[in-house]
Formats: structure tokens, C-alpha cells, sequence
């Protein structure tokens, strides 16, 4: 008896909740949804994100205003301030002057310029537009790739055999018919300086004949490297022009378009020269006097 009224009870129960059941699985789909887009919404917020304008139509990215996600998130700790920068490689809507849609770049400059900065930005924009997100940049042009490489020294490159196996890679990424975007931050650090540029005229003029290919190597041979390169690749730079009274290096973060920039070391000795004391800042000193002495400050 008591089993039966129980069931019927349960019963009863369960037919008026099945009536609300696609309600609420609506409800908290609706909600799942809102919670995405409100976080996207927040973070797009936090980090200055907007859409990007995508076409297959190019081949290249640009944008301004750009904002490295991760100078971003110090920033919003209160540890920096982020120079926001433009930058365009390719035959994008955005052609600034001193520039003619160049696929291939060499991007010199400034010790603690803002060069690694500057591409690990670029990869972030191009994978979280593919990703079909909002990138971290006030307007934004580019193609879609098949294909992105990274290759920085922080991921390895430095190891024993490195030079045989980055060389493999390159012939893999060279030999890719897929539309792609290579950034290379300082190849040269895996050989001596001189075989360094002439392994990456080669590999420049050998990305340049794939007119689906955008490259941007970062490097401190781009002198050299020009010197040997056959094909028309462009190089920019980041400039630094001193010291300022707190010895924070003086520097443009935005590349000039065309404009070899010199790496100016001399900059960063000097800085540390000033901040040590003691036998450290006799290191400083005797460095500086072989780039010709010290500057007065
Ligand atoms: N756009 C920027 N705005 C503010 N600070 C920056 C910017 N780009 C770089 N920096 C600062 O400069 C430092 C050195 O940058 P980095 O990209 O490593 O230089 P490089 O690769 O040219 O030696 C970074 O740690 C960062 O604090
Ligand atoms: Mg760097």
C-alpha cells in the first residue's frame, strides 16, 4: 500500500517536471551561452580587443594599435605601460608610406626594443582571429593561413644539433605549398655570425618565391644579411636613442617602415654600468670603453 502511493506520488512528480524539462535545458544552454560571451565580452574589454577584418583576398597582416596580451596583463597589474604599435607586412587594405606589400621583412633594431614583443603580438592576432575570437588590436586586417611557425630561441633552439635540426625545419616550412606566415625571431643565434646572414638570405629568398608565404625575421644581421639577399625584402626598424634620467632605455616601440635600426648595446651596457656598484660595475666599465668609452650622464 505504501509503496504504491509512493509511486504514484513519484510518478506524478516526474510527469509535471518532464513538462519543464526542455525549459530548462534551454534556460541553461541560454545561460552557458551568455557566460561564454560575457567572459569573451569582459576580456575583450580588459585587453582593448576588437574584431578583425579577415579576406583570402590578401596575402599579409596588419594592424594598429596593437596590444601584446601579456604587457597587457602586467599592465592591468599595475607593473607597466603598454605603447600600443602598428605594423603591416604583405599587400593588406593598410599600406603605410616607405612600404610597397612586401611578403618578407627583416625587423632589426634596439636591444630590449620590443622586437620579440612585437612578434609574439603578431601570433597572438593571427591565432585568436583563426580561432574566431577578437584579437588584441584597435583594427586589424589579414588573411587566414594554413599554416604559422614560430621559431624563437626561448623554444630550443639553442640545443646541441640545433643547427642540423633547424635547418630540417626549414626545409619542411619552405617546402609547404600552404598559404603560411613564418615568424623567426634571431635564427642567427645557431651558427657564426657570417654563415648565420648567409643562411637566412637563403632561406628569405626561398620563402619569397611562395607568393603565399609572409615572413618576418627578426635579426641583428639584417645589415649583412642585405648585403647577400637577391630577392626585394624589406627591413625595418626599432630605434633607440639613449638613456633617459631614470635610465630607461629611450625607444620607439613602433618599427620604422625601410629603416635599418642598429642594435645599440652600448645602450644596455650603459644602463647597467650606471645601476651596479663595485667589481660588477668594473665589468660594465671595461665593456664600455671597447664600444669607445663612456657617455657622460
Ligand atoms: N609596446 C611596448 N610597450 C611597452 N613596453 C614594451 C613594449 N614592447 C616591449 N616592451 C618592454 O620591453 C622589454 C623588452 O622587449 P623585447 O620584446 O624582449 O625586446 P627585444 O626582443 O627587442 O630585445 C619587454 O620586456 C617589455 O617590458
Ligand atoms: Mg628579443
Amino acid at each position: 500500500e505504501y509503496a504504491l502511493r509512493r509511486y504514484k506520488i513519484l510518478r506524478e512528480m516526474a510527469l509535471k517536471l518532464h513538462e519543464l524539462r526542455s525549459a530548462v535545458e534551454e534556460a541553461v544552454k541560454a545561460l552557458l551561452d551568455f557566460d561564454l560571451f560575457f567572459a569573451v565580452g569582459r576580456f575583450a574589454k580588459d585587453y582593448f580587443l576588437n574584431v578583425p577584418t579577415l579576406s583570402e583576398e590578401y596575402v599579409g597582416i596588419g594592424f594598429i594599435n596593437g596590444r601584446n596580451l601579456f604587457l597587457r596583463e602586467l599592465e592591468l597589474k599595475n607593473k607597466t605601460k603598454v605603447i600600443p604599435v602598428n605594423y603591416v607586412v604583405g599587400d593588406i587594405p593598410i599600406q603605410p608610406p616607405n612600404t610597397n606589400k612586401e611578403r618578407i621583412v627583416v625587423l632589426s633594431g634596439a636591444n630590449s626594443g620590443g622586437k620579440t614583443t612585437l612578434l609574439n603580438l603578431i601570433a597572438q592576432i593571427v591565432i585568436l582571429a583563426q580561432m574566431g575570437l577578437p584579437v588584441p588590436a584597435e583594427e586589424v586586417y589579414m588573411c587566414p593561413f594554413d599554416e604559422i611557425y614560430l621559431f624563437s630561441r626561448s623554444r630550443g633552439i639553442m640545443d646541441a644539433g640545433a643547427f642540423e635540426a633547424t635547418l630540417k625545419n626549414f626545409a619542411k616550412v619552405i617546402t609547404s605549398p600552404k598559404k603560411k606566415l613564418v615568424l623567426v625571431d634571431e635564427l642567427e643565434a645557431i651558427t657564426e655570425p657570417g654563415a648565420a646572414a648567409k643562411v637566412i638570405a637563403g632561406i628569405l629568398e626561398l620563402l619569397y618565391t611562395n607568393k603565399n608565404t609572409c615572413a618576418i625575421f627578426i635579426s641583428h644581421l639584417a645589415e649583412e644579411v642585405m648585403k647577400v639577399v637577391k630577392v626585394p625584402i624589406r627591413v625595418d626598424g626599432i630605434e633607440a636613442s639613449g638613456l633617459d634620467e631614470n635610465l630607461n632605455l629611450i625607444v620607439n616601440r613602433n618599427p620604422i617602415y625601410n629603416y635599418l635600426a642598429r642594435s645599440t648595446p652600448e645602450l644596455i651596457v650603459e644602463r647597467l654600468y650606471h645601476l651596479s656598484k663595485g667589481s660588477e660595475r668594473e665589468v660594465y666599465e671595461k665593456l664600455l670603453e671597447e664600444f669607445g668609452g663612456r657617455k657622460s650622464k
